[in-house]
């Protein structure tokens, strides 16, 4: 069966490197955890594939393949067809992805005309924001985004990127301003979209025990190279790369 995402690319910013020949594949059905430091390139590796690179001053080359398209020749225009359709996309930093003068509701309604003609279905929102476990009344859908707490702006990216059903969700440390039992039922959503859509995840996390628990396969990043992929239990109980053994040993441990 044809992957969902099929890619290879090379990353810089200006002169410098950040991303080697970094190549995977996620097939429909699969969550598939990256792994890697702080400022191994892993937000880099997302912003590539979105092809969102150069708005951060940065260039991509190789090859992007989504669902048999080719992303890395498509223009910005051509992009906005793609992005938050066929690829969602839960950014880093929730204060600095929503406007924080827009309401709630505005956001959703906005996501929504962004790929569809038919007003927007209240039912539908209503359905959304309980899956990511937010109110839907109309007090917080009148909040505007910068009243929000990280977590509840965190829970409506996730909202916001999985409103048109994308084939791949690409989510970028989604749960780390959670706490423990929303980052649970987050874990929870993103395994249910895996399963009964069939939405293939790339889900970026330093948590490892998450990481663990929902992924199929991971890849640990290193020095602009992927050093090592399998499944959790071959790469939690049996690392081969040296760094990948350094990161296991450091996992906490319960006493
Ligand atoms: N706009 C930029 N210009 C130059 N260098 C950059 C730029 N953005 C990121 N970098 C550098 O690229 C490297 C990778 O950054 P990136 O944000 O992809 O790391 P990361 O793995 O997502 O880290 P974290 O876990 O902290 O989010 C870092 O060394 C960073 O300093
Ligand atoms: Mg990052």
């Amino acid at each position: 069966m044809t992957p969902v995402l099929d890619f290879r690319i090379s990353a810089r910013y200006g002169a410098r490197e950040v991303l080697r020949e970094v190549g995977a594949q996620i097939a429909a059905n699969e969550i598939v955890a990256l792994v890697g430091l702080s400022g191994s390139g892993k937000s880099t590796l997302s912003l590539s594939l979105l092809r969102l690179l150069h708005y951060r001053g940065g260039e991509v080359t190789g090859s992007i393949v989504l669902e048999g398209s080719e992303l890395i020749s498509k223009t910005d225009r051509e992009m906005r067809a793609v992005l938050g359709k066929r690829v969602g996309y839960v950014p880093q930093n929730p204060a600095s992805a929503l406007n924080d003068r827009l309401r709630v509701e505005t956001l959703l309604e906005e996501t929504w005309r962004a790929h569809s003609s038919v007003p927007p279905d209240n039912d539908a929102f209503a359905r959304l924001l309980t899956s990511v476990q937010l109110p839907h009344e109309t007090a917080f859908l009148r909040q505007r985004a910068g009243q929000l707490s990280t977590g509840q702006g965190q829970r409506l990216l996730i909202a916001l990127a999985i409103m048109h059903k994308p084939a791949l969700l690409i989510a970028d440390e989604p749960i780390s301003a959670l706490d423990a039992i929303t980052q649970a039922s987050v874990l929870r959503l993103f395994q249910e979209l895996n399963q009964r859509d069939g939405t293939a995840i790339l889900f970026i996390s330093h948590d490892l025990l998450s990481i663990a628990s929902i992924s199929h396969r991971v890849e640990i990043l290193h020095e602009g190279r992927i050093v090592e992929s399998g499944p959790p239990g071959e790469i939690f109980h049996a690392p081969k790369h040296e760094f990948t053994q350094r990161l296991v040993a450091a996992m906490p441990r319960l006493p």
